[in-house]
């Protein structure tokens, strides 16, 4: 807590507890009381606690609600119900019971496969509603209420940029942006679910598997709707190998050419395209350095990257989570920057000669190291130097992944040593890499300061834990370029919006919005305001001008003129609609503007 009051930044106080892991803050145990931080692995430990009592439900609507408490109460002890719809608009309760146990006896009691189809039954956790054949059972309308409806719902941009529009200050933008669009616990709990459901499918096969969500899932960066990276890791305990064990089972070597994990990985594959529920789309690439198979969870909605025995993920995630929750800004900052470099096109969902949103979370994070402006996260070199014995971890190939984990040990004039709000740091950000010297500069987090490139890849940034790699290797001179424009682009629209005068694209605004879309959004905007004219209202039938962006240029000249659109009322504009029966020239074009007050016209 006392972090948070070292800032001085009251409204950090009231919004630092209202994101998806905050919760866990409370679920500490009272001898703990004296500790400010939880742990990665506290963190871990819980989620997966609450996946292997949880199942989840595919039911008809929300209102499946009543029926589906009554039904599982009578066999369980039910803790909390959740409520979402996939992109399918299908109906889905995930249901978290009181313990394990209870979980066990709802299986044990009144679960069943499909007799009749040509299917081969498997157990996972996600499983459907049946409805009742005969007399349906009556239940007591219940006491307790959806913990979440449509928890997977996401934000509308266009409802958020009004709100944005709105906001006071940008810091309180930037505050919101990464507010309304965190992961937030729904989110979370489902991503374990769907590690949940492998772990119980392969371990048929092998005797100590475990999979774990690593990336944006966990490591407090992500946002509603991100993939989702998966880990498969099987390593035999010490009491599993113990050699006063005398009886050992027989095993199978893995035979021919190719190594084992890639072996494994070809009949993961298999398994997902055979024996995963919900599981689409699977895609192998077993000949990379780390074999990956990709596949889609329709039932979540999730995209997924399944690789194996990469602990070293895990742990950089477990970096990241622990500089994150050392100051409260540091996740709205990185929210926010990587939102703008979506936008102006830095960053692409697909891979290529471009930054990723990994490297570029490490950009934001080591200018947070950075001294001069007052450190507010320490440097890697730091955290090791405190490691203790407990912090001990070994990755594959022998990496050393030790640093400090308890961040209470960490001595407090290390961190959060500024209290900038958050405008000042997006904008101080922008500054430091406008003035970065990329050509002769790599970024080392390890470091907290600049260091000599070790060779020319065009941008250097210290992999954290392999310290001889490049995390951004593949970003290209060209990228780098862009990024250095776009950085004192961002940079001089910030300084722009200091006067305090509010245009359509103040603060973050003018950051955030897809640069592709931006120019056509301005042209069809009403007065200082998110609402847009749909192209719908601005041609008709006859016209003989196209929709382009001149047509549309010269037609909004007109109605502005003609209809005084900016004080027109939603009913009044509806009547117009009407009355002189426009309709769509082009429905291709219509279909990307924006309406009106949206929420009342459609
Ligand atoms: N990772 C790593 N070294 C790399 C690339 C990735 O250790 N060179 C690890 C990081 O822990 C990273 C995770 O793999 O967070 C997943 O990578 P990626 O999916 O590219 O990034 P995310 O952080 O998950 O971001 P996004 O939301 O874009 O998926
Ligand atoms: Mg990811």
């Amino acid at each position: 807590m006392s972090v948070l009051l070292q800032t001085g930044k009251v409204y950090l106080l009231r919004k630092a507890f209202n994101n998806s892991f905050s919760k866990y803050i409370f679920h500490r145990k009272k001898s703990d009381v004296s500790r400010k931080f939880i742990s990665f692995d506290e963190i871990v430990a819980q989620r997966r606690a609450e996946a292997r009592r949880s199942l989840v439900v595919q039911v008809n609507s929300e209102s499946s609600f009543n029926e589906l408490y009554g039904y599982c109460s009578k066999y369980a002890s039910i803790d909390d119900i959740h409520h979402y719809k996939n992109s399918g608009g299908e109906h889905f309760m995930l249901i978290e019971f009181s313990t394990e146990e209870n979980l066990k006896d709802i299986l044990q009691s009144c679960s069943s496969h499909q007799k009749d189809l040509d299917v081969m039954g498997v157990q996972s956790p996600f499983l459907w509603f049946r409805a009742t054949t005969g007399v349906k059972e009556k239940y007591p309308q219940s006491v307790k209420e959806l913990a979440v409806k449509d928890g997977s719902l996401r934000v509308n941009e266009e409802v958020l940029f009004e709100e944005l529009l709105n906001c006071e200050t940008v810091s309180d933008q930037i505050q919101m942006l990464y507010d309304r669009t965190v992961l937030n616990d729904i989110g979370v709990r489902l991503r374990y679910m769907v590690a949940r459901q492998l772990e119980i499918i392969f371990s048929s096969l092998y005797a100590n598997i475990k999979v774990q969500p690593f990336g944006s899932s966990v490591n407090g960066f992500g946002k509603m709707g991100c993939d989702l990276d998966l880990v498969l890791t099987n390593t035999l305990n010490d009491n599993m190998t113990s050699p006063n064990h005398r009886l050992v089972y027989q095993e199978k070597k893995s035979e021919g050419g190719r190594s084992p994990w890639q072996r494994h990985m070809e009949l993961v594959g298999a398994l997902l395209e055979m024996r995963v529920p919900g599981a689409s789309r699977v895609q192998k690439i077993l000949n990379a350095r780390v074999p990956i198979v990709k596949y889609s969870h329709d039932l979540v909605d999730v995209d997924c990257d399944l690789c194996c025995n990469n602990t070293s993920g895990v742990y950089m995630s477990e970096l990241l989570w622990q500089l994150g929750s050392l100051d409260p800004r540091v996740r709205p900052l990185t929210c926010v920057v990587r939102c703008w470099a979506r936008a102006v096109g830095l960053t692409n969902a697909h891979p290529g000669r471009w930054l990723t949103n990994f490297p570029l979370t490490l950009l934001v994070l080591f200018f947070l190291q950075q001294k001069d402006h007052g450190p507010v996260l320490p440097t890697l070199k730091h955290l090791v130097d405190l490691a203790g014995k407990d912090d001990i971890r070994i990755a594959e190939e022998n990496l050393n992944c030790t640093f400090l984990r308890d961040l209470d040990r960490l001595p407090s004039e290390s961190y959060a040593q500024n209290d900038d709000d958050l405008q000042t740091l997006l904008f101080k950000f922008f500054e430091f890499y406008s003035q970065f010297d990329f050509q002769d500069k790599a970024i080392s987090l390890n470091e907290g300061k600049p260091i000599r490139k070790p060779n020319s890849h065009p941008l250097y940034v210290v992999n954290p834990l392999e310290q001889a790699l490049n995390v951004s290797r593949n970003v290209s001179y060209e990228e780098c370029e862009r990024l250095r424009l776009e950085v004192r682009n961002a940079a001089w629209h910030l300084e722009s919006c200091m006067d305090g005068h509010k245009s359509d694209d103040w603060g973050i605004l003018g950051l955030v919005e897809q640069k592709s879309s931006r120019g056509l959004k301005k042209l069809l905007r009403v007065g200082n305001s998110h609402r847009l004219v749909s192209v719908k209202d601005l041609f008709n039938e006859s016209d003989d001008v196209e929709p382009s962006e001149q047509g549309i240029r010269s037609k909004m000249e007109k109605y502005k003129k003609t209809d005084k659109l900016t004080g027109a009322s939603v009913s009044e504009m509806k009547f117009k609609e009407k009355k002189s029966e426009m309709r769509f020239k082009n429905s291709q074009t219509a279909k990307e503007v924006y309406r009106i007050r949206r929420n009342k016209l459609i």
